[in-house]
C-alpha cells in the first residue's frame, strides 16, 4: 500500500490543445505555479479483483473509473504486472470546479502507483506519465514555478515537465477567487479538442504561443513580476478567445468572474500590482506580491457573487507519505 500527495498547479501561460490525442500531447508548452493550499492524497493498494476507484469516500463514476483504468493498463504494462488497484484518493481542492483537480489527482496517482508496482522512477519519468492522465498533471510533480516543454518527438520523450528557479527573495501570492458553486460544465480535453477543430483562432493561439513563454521565463528569472503578470493575463485572454471563436462558442465566465476581471483592472490603474489568469472553470486566480496579498484578497471579497478568495503560496514537489505522515494527515 502506497500512498503519495500531489498538490495542484495553476498555469500562468496556458496549455490548450492537443498535437496527440492518444500520448496526450500538448500542442504547447506552459508555466506554471505549484500552490500550497490545494491538493490530492492518493492511495494505491494491489491486488484488487477489478480497478476500484474511491474519490473523497464515494465510489467514483464508470467514466472517472476508465479513464484512470487506462492510465493504469500503461504502468501494468512498464512494471509487467496486471494486477488491478485499489485507488483512494482524497481531494482538498474542489473536484472539477476549475481548479485543476485532475493535476494534483493525477499526479498523486503516477507516484502511488508507480510507487506500489514498484518501478523506479525519476522525476522527469513521472511527469511524463502523468501527462498521459492530464496535460496539467505533468506539472503537479514539481513544486514552485515549473515549465512544460512541448516537445516535438511523436513518442512524446521530450514532453515533460522541468523546475524553475526564480532568484532569491522573488516570492509570489496567488488569491483563489471562487465565482461560482458546483461543477464545471465542459471538461477541459473535450473543450480544446472542440476549440481546436473549429475556432479560425485556434492556429493564431499556438503560433504566437512561443513567445509567451520565452517572455514569461525571462520575467521570472528577472524576478520581475510585472512583466509576469502582463504575459499572464495575456496568455488567458488568448486562450479564452480561442474558445469563444469556436462553434459554437465555449466560455466559462460566470457574472461574478467578469465583476471579478474588472476590478483587478480597476486596482491595476489605481496602482495596486495584481494580474488575473483563469482556467476551464468560472473561478479568477490573481497574482500578487505576498506583503499585498491580504488586502487585495479583503478587497476582492466585496465584489458581488464571489464565494471566497483565499491565498496560496509556492507549494511544494509531490511526495510518498509514509506510515506516521499517513495517520497525521488522514
Ligand atoms: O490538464 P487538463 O486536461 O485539465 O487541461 C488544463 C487546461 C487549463 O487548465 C485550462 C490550462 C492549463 O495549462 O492548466
Amino acid at each position: 500500500m502506497v500512498t503519495a500527495r500531489a498538490h495542484t498547479n495553476i498555469a500562468l501561460v496556458k496549455y490548450w490543445g492537443k498535437r496527440d490525442l492518444h500520448l496526450n500531447l500538448p500542442a504547447v508548452g506552459s508555466l506554471s505555479l505549484t500552490l500550497d493550499r490545494f491538493f490530492t492524497t492518493t492511495t494505491v493498494k494491489l491486488g484488487a479483483t477489478r480497478d476500484m476507484l474511491i474519490l473523497d469516500g464515494v465510489p467514483a463514476s464508470p467514466k472517472e473509473t476508465s479513464r484512470v483504468s487506462r492510465f493504469l493498463d500503461r504502468l501494468r504494462a512498464l512494471a509487467g504486472d496486471d494486477s488491478f488497484c485499489h485507488i483512494e484518493s482524497r481531494n482538498d481542492v474542489p473536484t472539477a470546479a476549475g481548479l485543476a483537480s485532475s493535476a494534483s489527482g493525477f499526479a498523486a496517482l503516477t507516484m502511488a502507483a508507480s510507487e506500489a508496482f514498484g518501478l523506479s522512477l525519476s522525476p522527469p519519468e513521472m511527469s511524463g506519465l502523468a501527462r498521459i492522465g492530464s496535460g496539467s498533471a505533468a506539472r503537479s510533480l514539481y513544486g514552485g514555478f515549473v515549465k512544460m516543454e512541448r516537445g516535438d518527438l511523436p513518442d512524446g520523450a521530450d514532453s515533460r515537465a522541468k523546475r524553475l528557479v526564480p532568484p532569491p527573495g522573488f516570492d509570489v501570492r496567488l488569491l483563489v477567487v471562487r465565482c461560482a458553486q458546483g461543477r464545471k460544465k465542459e471538461g477541459s480535453t473535450d473543450a480544446m479538442e472542440h476549440t481546436a477543430r473549429s475556432s479560425p483562432y485556434f492556429a493564431a493561439w499556438v503560433s504566437s504561443h512561443n513567445e509567451d513563454m520565452a517572455a514569461a521565463e525571462s520575467a521570472l528569472l528577472d524576478g520581475d513580476i510585472e512583466k509576469l503578470g502582463e504575459v499572464m493575463e495575456f496568455s488567458t485572454l488568448k486562450m479564452h478567445a480561442s474558445a469563444l471563436a469556436a462553434r459554437p462558442g465555449i466560455w466559462y465566465f460566470a457574472p461574478a468572474t467578469i465583476a471579478v476581471l474588472n476590478r483587478v483592472r480597476e486596482l491595476r490603474a489605481d496602482g495596486a500590482h495584481a494580474w488575473f489568469t483563469m482556467d476551464a472553470g468560472p473561478h479568477v486566480k490573481v497574482l500578487c506580491q505576498p506583503q499585498d496579498a491580504g488586502a487585495l484578497a479583503d478587497t476582492l471579497r466585496e465584489v458581488e457573487g464571489v464565494h471566497s478568495v483565499e491565498i496560496a503560496a509556492p507549494g511544494p514537489d509531490a511526495f510518498l507519505l509514509h506510515g506516521d505522515d499517513e495517520a497525521a494527515n488522514s
